[in-house]
């Protein structure tokens, strides 16, 4: 197992996609979905389960259905920015291209984590307010987070996926996943092409903060 600060961890977890066919022993695989497994979840109910995806048919089907989700979205969000500045483009660009690489080589990935829940064992506090209701994923994606950073600290890439969502019923019929569980997100995993996780961009604490009240400038 290594060993990496948590923090440094957080500060170079990103999208990983371009990922190696190369197995991942079971130690180590053993290892991540444990990390999953400590997860908080409301009232402790534990209401997720993660189907880890290695059979090369199945995987294969995944990867046709994400490839074809995958165009549509690279498609809309080249639209998106059509007027955008140009360096926003070219940072779009370079992950459409690595997005581009995952699609073609989604079924190939040795691992695909496919992160399931069961909406009548959460705890949803906010599922009547008018608004859209999130509540019930913070019982499942803290374990998603765990898993991701255990794959940093084992020298895995990963990358939180959810495109295949929009076919959850070919997914359900794939994997055979009963009613009421439904999916929340498919992490491929696997040894990185390149040197894999590395610097992020993100806002600063200045602008995602406040003091108090909404707005009020964090001191
Ligand atoms: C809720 C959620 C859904 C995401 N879905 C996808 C996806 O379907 N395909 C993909 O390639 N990346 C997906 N991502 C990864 C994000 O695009 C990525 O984290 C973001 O662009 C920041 O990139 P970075 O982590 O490399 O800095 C998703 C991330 C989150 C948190």
């Amino acid at each position: 197992m290594s060993e990496i600060d948590v923090y440094a961890a957080m500060q170079t977890l990103r999208a990983v996609r371009r990922l190696r066919p190369d197995p991942v022993p079971e130690p180590v695989l053993r290892r991540v979905l444990e990390a999953a497994t400590w997860a908080p979840t409301g009232g402790n109910a534990q209401p997720w389960r993660v189907i880890v995806v290695r059979d090369p048919e199945r995987k294969q089907v995944l990867g046709q259905l994400y490839a074809e989700r995958w165009a549509a979205y690279a498609t809309h969000h080249r639209g998106l920015l059509a007027n955008a500045p140009d360096a926003e483009k070219e940072r779009a660009e370079r992950m459409i291209a690595a997005g581009d690489y995952l699609a073609e080589n989604f079924g190939a990935t040795p691992v695909v984590a496919v992160f399931c829940f069961n909406p009548e064992r959460m705890a949803i506090t906010d599922a009547k307010l008018d608004r859209v209701s999130v509540v019930g994923g913070a019982s499942i994606y803290p374990a998603v987070e765990n898993l991701l950073l255990a794959c940093r600290a084992e020298g895995l890439g990963c990358v939180l996926t959810t495109l295949l969502c929009t076919c959850e019923a070919e997914v359900r019929e794939l994997l055979e996943i009963p009613e009421p569980w439904a999916t929340a997100a498919a992490v491929p995993i696997g040894y990185p092409v390149g040197k894999g996780h590395g610097p992020l961009s993100r806002r600063p604490v200045e602008k995602l903060a406040f003091n108090d009240t909404w707005g009020a400038p964090y001191a």
